[in-house]
């Protein structure tokens, strides 16, 4: 069994100035988790620790550089799943937490419960000694700019989206060499979101999924449009009747583009390896890893690559 693994950096309209950033974003969470597939080290391992370094780097939309909700307050939602059990872990609402992936892998693992909110997921935090940051440090100075200057005439996220202003999240799926599957998803949400607003990401089916008997998806895009469709397990749903992931993903975003008038983006893999990164929006910083050759774009229809260890 050859490992697999993709990451991407959002779906939004990417501005220049954060182009290269992004594209060198991904690239590098995708060696980061790579590696750990390469050392033998399971799925669940690798998405964790790609999107550990994609919620590090302060170009994306988690972790570190994350959107500011309306107060002006970093407000964050991870979600991690493993194909083999279809064991699951979330928080939602954290604060003060730099890697959430990390404390939603805890949910999972320590907890009889899926997913913590807010207060319960930091009193978890504190009941494990899971290590803190002051909130603030968590906040970019472009994102700051870009709140200040949004807050001014924004009347809401949805106008964001139309307005294509909206940075938007991370994620990966990775196989690994026992054929395991595991998806982590990880965000900000959406600047100027109410205080307490949960979107797609932290949420099972429709942020992310993974089953060992089909694959695994981790989702982007605008949240609300993503929780009616349930993006993660629409695309599922296409590939158990037959469709490639590629046909299943761009079958499934051009349904939430129909129904729900919703654009975003997916990174999929399947048991036997297959993979695609495809995205509804301007742009998509992805990279993936499949054998020697990694893979990424940021353009729709553009497929670039170099060898693993240049
Ligand atoms: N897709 C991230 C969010 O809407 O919160």
């Amino acid at each position: 069994m050859s490992a697999v693994l993709v990451v991407h950096g959002g779906a939004w309209a990417i501005p220049e100035e954060l182009a290269q950033a992004s594209v060198d974003g991904v690239k590098t969470a995708a060696r980061e988790g790579s590696s750990v597939l390469r050392s033998g080290g399971s799925a669940m391992a690798a998405v964790e620790a790609a999107v550990r370094a994609l919620e590090d780097n302060a170009v994306f939309n988690a972790g570190h550089g994350a959107t500011l909700n309306i107060d002006g307050e970093v407000e964050l939602d991870a979600m991690i799943m493993d194909g083999k059990t279809l064991a699951s872990g979330a928080v939602s609402s954290v604060k003060d937490i730099a890697n959430p992936v990390s404390l939603a892998r805890a949910v999972m693992e320590k907890t009889s419960h899926a997913m913590l909110t807010g207060r319960g997921a930091n009193l978890f935090a504190e009941s494990i000694g899971f290590s803190t940051v002051p909130a603030d440090s968590l906040v970019s100075e472009f994102e700051r700019k870009e709140w200040e200057l949004r807050k001014k005439y924004m009347k809401g996220v949805a106008e964001d989206f139309k307005l294509k202003l909206a940075h938007d999240t991370v994620g990966a799926v990775a196989l690994d060499c026992a054929g395991n599957v595991a998806c982590a998803t990880s965000t900000g949400g959406i600047r100027n979101k109410m205080v307490g607003r949960v979107g797609d990401s932290p949420i099972i089916g429709c942020g992310g999924y993974a089953d060992n008997l089909i694959g695994a998806v981790s989702c982007t895009g605008h949240g609300e449009s993503i929780l009616k469709v349930t993006l993660a397990r629409l695309i599922l749903s296409h590939i158990e009747r037959g469709k490639s992931v590629s046909e299943a993903s761009q079958l499934s975003l051009q349904t939430m583009g129909d129904r729900v008038q919703g654009a975003g983006g997916a990174i999929v893999v399947s048991p036997s390896g297959e993979w695609a990164a495809t995205f509804t929006t301007e742009r998509m910083a992805w990279a993936a890893v499949e054998h020697d050759v990694l893979w990424f774009g940021l353009e729709p229809n553009e497929k670039q690559k170099e060898m693993l260890h240049q």
